[in-house]
């Protein structure tokens, strides 16, 4: 059976003494032999957050790239500089960087491009609003997200996609089982439109103690991606979900 892979987006949390601490609390306790666990620090820590992890089977993960690979790009992150460091998972599109940088689909598309070239894997985050929901306009979002992400893309195993209901991100509120299993099934199908192989496809938005079991185990979900939770002794009540 596949291994579910559970990923921490630590977003901008956690300073590098922090986030030495998290790892520090958590690495004797979580069971990797059943899951892959990724930890995306924020970029300041994650050197360091690398060499914590060197003994252990966490993987290092990005939460963003540039797609250049150097030059006069101020401020930007190559995917080379991200490789030396042993980063083995980068995430692409995720919502907040789509609303707050305007990380387009055009933009999502150039860095899953560079990534791979890399031999990296991105993690594609796609989503739909509230309203967009409520219009029945989520498969047409999610559809085009997913097209234009994947436009030139050779044929690959080595892609995951994080569907994240926007409106279920850091609000408390997630997809219910029957809204997972239903528009991971649409996501399969048009993602199996383009690229031969079975892709893995990730859940998250809120994704907490309380509903990991649940989630994890609808058909079809490969892994959650998790934000608040990544940063308590939460992350390690998630890694140790129970498979049904
Ligand atoms: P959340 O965030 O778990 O806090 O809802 C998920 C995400 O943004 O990836």
């Amino acid at each position: 059976m596949k291994k579910k892979i559970i990923v921490g987006n630590q977003k901008m949390n956690f300073n590098v003494s922090q986030a030495e601490f998290f790892i520090s609390q958590i690495k004797d306790n979580i069971n990797t032999q059943e899951c892959d666990v990724v930890i995306m620090p924020n970029i300041t820590a994650l050197d360091r957050v690398g060499q914590l992890i060197e003994d252990t089977n966490i993987s290092l993960g990005a939460q963003n790239v540039y797609f250049e690979d150097n030059g006069a790009f101020t401020g930007e992150t190559s995917v080379e500089m991200l490789a030396a460091l042993n980063v083995k998972y980068i995430l692409v599109g995720h919502s907040e960087r789509r609303k707050f940088m305007d990380e387009t689909d055009e933009i999502v598309n150039k860095k899953v491009i560079k990534i791979l070239q890399k031999g990296i894997t991105p993690i594609i985050c796609i989503g739909e609003t509230l309203n967009e929901r409520k219009n029945n306009e989520t498969n047409e979002v999610l559809k085009k997200q997913i097209i234009k992400a994947l436009k030139n893309v050779e044929n690959t195993k080595n892609i995951i996609f994080a569907y994240e209901p926007i409106w279920a991100i850091g609000t408390g509120k997630t997809a219910t089982s029957l809204q997972i299993n239903e528009t991971f099934k649409y996501i399969r199908n048009v993602i199996s439109n383009i690229l031969v192989q079975d892709i893995s496809i990730i859940y998250g938005g809120s994704v907490k103690p309380s509903n990991i079991d649940e989630i994890i185990n609808i058909d079809g979900v490969d892994g959650v991606l998790v934000g608040g939770s990544s940063l308590t002794n939460d992350f390690v009540a998630i890694v140790n979900f129970e498979e049904k």
